[in-house]
């Protein structure tokens, strides 16, 4: 198996599940013309966050790592009536770009976009008494995971999920050597994920037009 037929898959899977849609796809397509790196999570993943977002009936959702937007409007898309999204991005050229996309979504009053390094933004967060949240979606720096899942699980309530991308990174974060620090932040999450007793969690690999990769998800116990 290759890449190739990964890509091909991924290509099939959204033909069928995915339909064309023009503030996602304007969202990718502007965030390319932008020259943004192309790290979004793919079409399906987007969808995957959407359907987990409905079935926790997520009304208050914290991103870490805007972006372009592209999963912020996957999630902003699943919110009830009054429902909104916080998301947190530090480049300002990137929620430039995400601003723009969530206007052309028609999206842009549900969705709080703080501009800022998320370890100074998180703790903001937690006076304003805007938690708790029920779904967060950690996906900016790597070698901050660890930091940003503890403050998620203080802004977070029993029932609340948290999920976090590229936990996988192509194999990598089984080499205990790697001087890789996005390999190396990935890595002490994932043991701070396991001593964590107050989840329930686990971490799937995923295959894709991404690549190889995963997500870990935790469910906050009572
Ligand atoms: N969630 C997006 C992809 C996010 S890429 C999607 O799937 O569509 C990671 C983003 O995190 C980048 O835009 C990067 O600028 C941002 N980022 C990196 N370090 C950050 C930090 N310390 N605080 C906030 N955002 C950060
Ligand atoms: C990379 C990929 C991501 O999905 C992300 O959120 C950040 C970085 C990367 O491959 O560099
Ligand atoms: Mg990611």
């Amino acid at each position: 198996m290759t890449d190739d037929v990964w890509t091909a898959v991924d290509r099939y899977i959204t033909d069928l599940l995915v339909p064309a849609d023009p503030a996602l796809d304007g969202a990718l397509a502007a965030s390319e013309a932008a020259g943004l790196p192309r790290i979004a999570v793919s079409p399906p993943q987007g969808k995957l966050l959407h359907v987990l977002a409905r079935a926790q009936g997520a009304r208050n959702i914290l991103e870490i790592g805007t972006l372009g937007g592209y999963s912020t409007i996957w999630l902003a898309r699943a919110l009830p009536t009054g429902g909104r999204v916080i998301t947190l991005e530090a480049d300002p050229r990137h929620a430039e770009i995400a601003r723009a996309n969530f206007r052309h979504a028609r999206l842009d009053h549900v969705i709080d976009l703080r501009l800022g390094m998320a370890l100074d933004t998180l703790p903001l967060l937690a006076t304003e008494g805007i938690a708790p949240f029920d779904l967060i979606f950690i996906d900016a720096d790597k070698e901050n995971i660890a930091d940003y899942f503890s403050w998620s699980l203080r802004l977070a309530e029993p029932g609340s999920t948290i999920i976090v991308d590229n936990v996988v990174r192509n194999g990598a974060v089984i080499d205990p050597a790697s001087t890789d620090s996005m390999v190396k932040g990935v890595r002490h999450f994932n043991q701070v994920l396991a001593a964590e007793p107050r989840v329930c969690a686990t971490a799937i690999q995923t295959v894709g037009s991404k690549g190889y990769d995963g997500f870990a998800i935790a469910y906050v116990l009572e």
